[in-house]
């Protein structure tokens, strides 16, 4: 991935806009995002900045690529008005992007607001790590890489996103999870807090980026003095609290559930490496539920993405991602109970939706139901996340719990 840190103020920002200005924020949603200064959450929250601050966003575009010269004229000829009417685009992206929209858009008023250093990875431990540097930055290659503190404070640069992320730290409360005490963030998810500590809870369709969804009901807990199994994506933690992640009963269910979601998708969902995780650690290799799925069309219509419902489990993290990230809703969920589906459109093919291919439907996607056409073909039952670096709760581990 590409290592940018943002490079201006919020103060220096505003130097650079007029109270007239009718603003675009343009953002991608790959690399920059995972070094913390872009993506649709970040967009929100400049958006909200500079509205407090009196000034005009008309719009919020969020790119897959914004270094991808034609889609940048994809979405100029998409959307003609809207860019006669711009007066200044600020780029949440890294400075190739900046230079790839500037050349799109010459007559408009273009804000670059990162550096970008070169090449690395990301650890779940360590986050964005720079390990090539490009040649202009003078950074000597060096084994251990360099963090992004390393380069805010030997750049002079800014920390983070903007005021975005100050946040202050969260009192901590000491909860009781199978038997014994765990010390928690008070109020917070209690999966994503179950998870930070480490323990192996399934959940398909939870990522804390988009939020509860609620709908595999792999991560149900017992807690003490509520009725029945709740799901722990879906609850947030208490004073007190005493839960139950792994007893026989527990087990079962979350077993039932699986062969269900096998049953229901065919054999094979089974090259999903999350399900293919979980089937291993409950020793599932028979189905006691019938394989009832129709074979359905695979949806090669658009020049980007590729959609094979016989992969989706309707975990819902797609249309999620969809209305949440990218702004757009092109899939939503259609029919109700053992009928319900995801569409695209209104049930039409991708390729006559809106879709602005922000990728975001198949970055959250557990199953490969929706990937990459330049990539779907070199894939085989591996999300394509682990093809290329991606971080946070995008690798295996994490996924799976
Ligand atoms: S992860 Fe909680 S219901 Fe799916």
């Amino acid at each position: 991935m590409i290592i940018s840190v943002r490079s201006l103020s919020y103060d220096e920002l505003k130097r650079n806009l007029s109270r007239d200005d009718k603003i675009v924020l343009w953002s991608c949603d790959t690399c920059v995002k995972h070094c913390g200064i872009a993506g649709m959450d970040k967009m929100t929250a400049l958006e909200d900045m500079l509205k407090e601050d009196g000034y005009t966003v008309i719009k919020k575009e969020l790119i897959s690529e914004s270094c991808q010269v034609n889609l940048a004229k994809k979405h100029k000829a998409a959307q003609e008005d809207l860019f006669n009417e711009a007066t200044a685009i600020i780029t949440l992206t890294c400075e190739l992007g900046y230079q790839c929209v500037r050349n799109v858009f010459p007559k408009i008023k273009v804000i670059g607001t990162a550096k970008t250093f070169g090449s690395g990875n990301f650890s779940n431990k360590k986050g964005p790590i720079l390990t090539s540097p490009l040649p202009n930055t003078g950074l000597e290659l060096n084994p251990e890489g360099y963090s992004l503190k390393n380069l805010v404070e030997t750049f002079d640069l800014q920390q983070g996103f903007f005021d975005f992320d100050k946040v202050p730290n969260p009192e901590k409360i000491t909860i009781t999870v199978d038997g014994k005490p765990l010390n928690v963030k008070k109020d917070a998810n209690l999966l994503d807090e179950l998870l930070a500590n480490r323990m192996k809870i399934p959940h398909l369709c939870y990522d804390s980026s988009l939020g509860a969804i609620g709908a595999c009901r792999m991560c149900l807990v017992k807690i003490e003095g509520k009725r029945g199994l709740v799901p722990s994506c879906c609850t947030q933690i208490e004073e007190g609290m005493v839960v139950t992640t792994e007893d026989e009963e527990i087990e079962k269910l979350r077993k039932s559930i699986l062969q269900m979601i096998v049953a229901e998708c065919g054999e094979e969902i089974q090259q999903s490496r999350d399900i293919r995780f979980w089937l291993r650690r409950y020793k599932i290799t028979e189905n006691r539920f019938k394989l009832s799925k129709q074979e359905e069309a695979v949806d090669d219509s658009d020049e980007v993405l590729i959609r094979d419902p016989n992969r989706c489990i309707l975990c819902g993290r797609c249309v999620s991602a969809c209305a949440k990230l990218s702004g757009q809703k092109v899939i939503n969920f259609a029919n109700r109970g053992s009928n319900t589906v995801t569409i695209t459109g209104l049930n039409d093919n991708f390729a006559n939706t809106d879709c602005a291919h922000c990728l975001a439907c198949a970055h959250y996607c557990p199953t490969n139901a929706i990937t990459p056409k330049a990539i779907s073909k070199k894939i085989s039952g591996y999300p394509f996340w682990t093809l290329i670096t991606y971080p946070k709760k995008m690798t295996r581990s994490t996924r799976a719990g």
